[in-house]
């Protein structure tokens, strides 16, 4: 069973404004990890907003999940520009590096693996972002290199 005291306080800290739901949900995410059917029904519960509203917003973007995830979220760019300079080569070492395919999750609960759109950072692509990190410049050994620092960070912190 969930402990939805934190959703409960995200919820209050907004109501005194007329902060869209996307907010809420972001924030609830960060806390809990996803956004879990228990949680989605508490926000509704204290927004007085349908359910099937909540769900819908959840469901629609990208940057939420409604399952359990890893704790670092590795989403790489291929879109065209990222592409052209050398997404698929980091993305094929880093598939490699955590032993994943698209949308899996290591067996520790570390990492998940996700493609993303275009995150307007062409510049400097290839591009690709964990958690709220964005890192370009990418060079198959240099992803390699930021994910061995988030694996020492993450089992430190285990
Ligand atoms: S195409 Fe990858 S950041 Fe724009």
């Amino acid at each position: 069973m969930q402990d939805l005291k934190k959703v409960d306080e995200i919820v209050k800290n907004y109501s005194m404004t007329k902060t869209p739901l996307i907010y809420i949900l972001k924030d609830v995410q960060k806390e809990y990890g996803f956004l879990s059917e228990t949680l989605l029904t508490r926000v509704a519960k204290m927004t007085n907003i349908p359910l099937s509203e909540i769900y819908g917003v959840a469901t629609f973007y990208s940057l939420f999940t409604t399952e359990a995830k890893g704790k670092y979220i590795v989403r790489c760019c291929n879109n065209a520009p990222c592409h052209v300079k050398g997404s698929k080569a980091v993305l094929d070492k880093i598939k490699e590096y955590l032993g994943l395919e698209m949308n899996e999750t290591t067996p520790d609960g570390l990492f998940t693996l996700e493609f993303t759109s275009c995150l307007g950072l062409c510049a400097v692509a290839p591009v690709m972002m964990i958690n709220d990190e964005v890192y370009g410049n990418l060079t198959p050994e240099k992803a390699v290199s930021i994910l061995k620092d988030y694996k020492m960070k993450g089992l430190a912190n285990a």
